[in-house]
């Protein structure tokens, strides 16, 4: 199993200094920071887009995973590698050539993910696996911070890492939405190595102490 790690999302930052909320998770010593990138049309919301991925990378070294919430990811892939990401996450529940799509991914120099909505079965991803670095499991309705974790994506968390076991594949299981210590635990023991953390990390009133104590997780 991959050791625990811990993605700040950007998206509970301040957004009149992204660049100081960057800087904190960099100074705790994290490897991660999780980007929310959202068009208005596949969930209701805004957040930021490459342009700010840019304006952020050559002030940090932390490592961009990149969650695309699009319904036309396909289009975007190359602003967001040139941008600077890392890792692209795209969703499989969109119509567009996914295999083709994640190729694109890698053939740019990124990592590449597929994510599911809570509604979606694990079984939609499942033909895929076998060509992803990460798979993200939704456990809210993308769109906004802050929302309470939906314990029913535990079983699917389950059944992922049963067929990465099965397979002897090696990409990383992500979990994001309403994450705390008490979710993360129960994420942790469901298979997830890969936490996404917005409201509880940048909320906390002692980021350390946060930290230390998500670290006995893993
Ligand atoms: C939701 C985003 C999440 C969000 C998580 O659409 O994908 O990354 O920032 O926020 P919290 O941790 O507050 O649920
Ligand atoms: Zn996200």
């Amino acid at each position: 199993m991959h050791p625990l790690l811990l993605a700040p999302s950007l998206l509970a930052g301040d957004h009149a200094q992204l660049g100081a909320s960057v800087r904190i998770v960099e100074d705790l010593g994290l490897s991660w920071i999780h980007l929310d990138i959202m068009d208005g049309h596949f969930v209701p919301n805004f957040s930021f887009g490459p342009q700010t991925l840019a304006a952020l990378r050559p002030a940090s070294k932390l490592f961009f995973d990149t969650h695309l919430m699009l319904d036309e990811p396909h289009r975007y892939l190359e602003a967001f590698a040139r941008a600077g990401a890392n890792l692209i996450s795209v969703h499989i529940e969109p119509a567009y050539d996914h295999a083709a799509t994640l190729a694109r991914i890698r053939e740019l120099g990124c990592q590449c993910g597929l994510v599911l909505n809570p509604g979606t079965p694990a079984a939609a991803i499942e033909p895929l696996l076998g060509q992803v670095d990460l798979v993200l499991v939704m456990t809210v309705q993308p769109g906004f911070g802050g929302q309470s974790f939906r314990r029913d994506q535990l079983p699917k968390l389950r059944q992922i890492a049963d067929w990465r076991r099965a397979r002897g594949l090696t990409f990383r299981l992500e979990v994001d939405g309403g994450i705390d210590l008490a979710t993360a635990a129960e994420c942790r023991a469901a298979g997830a190595d890969t936490l996404v953390a917005g409201t509880s990390f940048f909320r906390a009133p002692d980021r350390a102490a946060f930290l230390a104590e998500f670290s006995r997780l893993g």
